[in-house]
């Protein structure tokens, strides 16, 4: 990267006279001339030894994950230790990188109201023993990515409490309402309507508003202190602002991280007049951000956080000159809702839609493909895929299905249109039915619950990306509505799925016949056929014809061979034809990567209900003889 393109950068974000410029192009520098000579030399060499395309391989998958709801049924240390224990369960499953949700020192948010970012949680250990996991984690050839909250720190932080002391330093770290009024800026969103209305807090000891986008104390001047924590924004207008947070991310990275998710990014820069989501500045400041991370740790990538529709979000990638130069990953938030929708609905159509969509990324870059996270299932992006009241309807259709019958609880209620916000909160196993079938005694009900959890494994192992397990999907663990009896997570119904992993899951893991071994093996199987796959390297897929809506069929292409993916996410079976391309030898049979048999291309290929299957062209195979 030219310096000449780091400057323009930063006197986009920050128009100020060229000697000014200078001095803040120096002090990040600066900052970042520390971070490299404070680089252990064990991490140098780690560093060197990695491809930079590491997150684009077919060996990589991630795993996503609470450190203490991950461990407490194993051990009583610190989370961060006893993570160690628990490497070789997500080795065996066939995970290369761990995300860990928020480690350090907070006050709510499950995590994410970051109260100190230089310290990690005394309930989850200490800096040394993130650094230790690190060291074991690389050991096992797991990488760990981790949650870096740099949109906003906690009115705890000791930032923010100097702001409320009125120093005039830190009360410039955040935005502040200059009208006094708490009036929204108009077409701001409002990210929760219910417990945490509007995007201002009141704080009494300034007299003031200052800005919040997610958990307020006090929404309104007059109204009581009712918030479980504050989560204040960063004011990154304020070059200190920037200093301080690049200081932070190389200072986490210089412990082993080999990630940061840069969560909630799309909310880092406000101007009036624009609803401060994705605002070009936001992707001038990943730029630079990149760029620092680059010259200290080569190999580490940044995860983008943003909701948005495709076009948005595939600029987090970097556009025109800073192609293949901004994030390194980017959540596929539009992919998911569809997905949802064809199990839900047996209708592939609007994963079609958006697949058929799907840009070419740059070769350094990909997606994280999921099904669930920590947070809600957010279905509102199936509304923008269509415009109008189709759009609209499919979401609706969507959040009236996987709120019935016990399967998930709505989140987001917006109490001024009197209506959710198309949002759902409950683990997958819960919300695809499996949990009611096991309670019900249903045993069909709990074969096809599996068949679909598979379905979704086998989806996002192929859809060009690297998939994400949520921590216990792979075992199937139910909705835990015990978060209602604690007042301070009782109004976020996202609690309901952040539930303990229990020892006794582990070990049916590992017992046969039961549904969490057939689970356990059956995603250990597509990540293990996924892993030795050079088609599923990198990002393309090319979409296939179906004869049906419950189909999806799409092409990975490579070198030594296509693989054909087909996906039935109906119940009924149904008979496809592979057509391979003109430049096929139809001779050759394709391989089945799950179970090594051979479908000869000109025979039809039969899809059982709620099944996948992956077929492999081998130019230049005869096929197998017969035995007679
Ligand atoms: C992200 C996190 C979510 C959190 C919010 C505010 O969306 O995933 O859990 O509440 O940011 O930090």
């Amino acid at each position: 990267m030219s310096a000449a393109l780091f400057r323009t950068l930063l006197a986009r974000l920050y128009p100020m006279p060229n000697r000014d410029l200078r001095r803040l192009e120096a002090a990040l520098h600066d900052i970042a001339w520390h971070a490299r000579a404070d680089r252990p030399p064990p991490l140098q060499e780690w560093d060197l030894s990695r491809s930079p395309r590491w997150h684009t391989g077919s060996e990589a998958v991630a795993y996503v994950a609470y450190a203490d709801l991950f461990t407490r049924d194993f051990g009583a240390g610190p989370p961060l230790r006893e993570l160690a224990a628990r490497l070789p369960y997500l080795a065996d499953l066939g995970v290369t990188v761990l995300h860990l949700l928020p480690i350090q020192k907070s006050s709510g948010d499950a995590g994410f109201a970051v109260d100190d970012y230089t310290q990690v949680d005394p309930r989850f250990g200490t800096m040394d023993d993130l650094e230790d996991l690190c060291r074991q984690a690389h050991a096992r050839g797991i990488s760990i990515l981790l949650d870096f909250v740099l949109n906003h720190t906690s009115d705890l932080h000791p930032w923010a409490e100097a702001a409320k002391r009125g120093d005039p330093r830190y009360r410039e770290f955040y935005v502040w309402d200059e009208t006094g009024t708490g009036a929204p800026w108009p077409g701001v969103p409002d990210i929760f309507p219910d417990f945490a209305p509007g995007h201002w807090d009141w704080v009494p000891e300034q007299g003031k508003y200052v800005w919040s986008t997610f958990y307020k104390r006090q929404p309104r001047k007059d109204g009581p202190r009712t918030g479980a924590c504050a989560q204040w924004d960063l004011n990154y207008a304020n070059p200190n602002v920037l200093f301080a947070m690049v200081d932070t991310a190389l200072q986490l990275l210089n412990k082993g991280v080999d990630g940061l998710r840069l969560d909630a990014v799309p909310f880092l820069w406000k101007e009036p007049g624009t609803a401060c989501v994705s605002h070009p500045k936001v992707h001038d400041l990943l730029r630079v951000l990149r760029i620092l991370v680059e010259s200290v740790a080569p190999g580490a990538v940044l995860l983008a956080e943003a909701n948005d529709q495709l076009a948005g979000l595939t600029e987090y990638f970097g556009t025109g000159p800073f192609r293949g130069r901004e994030t390194h990953l980017a959540y596929a938030f539009p992919l998911m809702p569809c997905l949802w929708y064809a199990s839900a609905k047996a209708d592939t159509t609007p994963l079609q839609a958006v697949m058929a969509r799907m840009p070419q990324l740059p070769e350094n870059a990909s997606w994280l493909v999921f099904d669930e996270v920590h947070d809600e299932v957010s279905l509102e992006t199936i509304a923008g895929l269509f415009p109008g009241p189709r759009g609209a309807a499919l979401n609706r259709e969507l959040f009236a299905h996987f709120t019935a019958e016990g399967r998930g609880e709505p989140f987001r209620f917006d109490p001024a249109r009197q209506e959710y916000g198309q949002g759902v909160s409950g683990t997958r196993w819960s919300l695809l039915d499996g949990a009611r079938a096991e309670a019900d005694g249903d045993l069909h009900g709990v074969e096809d619950a599996i068949k679909r959890v598979l379905l979704h494994e086998a989806f996002k192992a192929a859809a060009g990306g690297m998939p994400l397990i949520y921590a216990g999907s792979e075992v199937g663990l139910a909705n835990d509505p015990s978060y209602r009896q604690d007042p301070v997570k009782a109004p976020d119904t996202r609690f309901l799925k952040r539930t303990v992993y229990p020892r006794a899951a582990a070990e049916r893991a590992y017992r046969e016949g039961t549904k969490e071994a057939r689970l356990f093996a059956g995603v250990k199987r597509i990540l293990a056929a996924r892993k030795v796959e050079p088609a599923f390297r990198g990002t393309r897929t090319i979409l296939l014809d179906t004869p049906e809506a419950a189909l999806l069929g799409f092409v990975r292409p490579a070198r030594d061979g296509d693989v054909y993916c087909f996906f039935n996410f109906g119940p009924a079976r149904w008979q496809v034809s592979v057509q391979t391309g003109a430049d096929s030898d139809p001779e050759s049979p394709l391989k089945d990567l799950l179970t090594g048999l051979e479908v000869l291309p000109d025979q039809p290929l039969e899809l059982e209900g709620l099944s996948f299957r992956w077929l492999k062209e081998q130019p230049g195979k005869k096929p197998e003889p017969v035995a007679v």
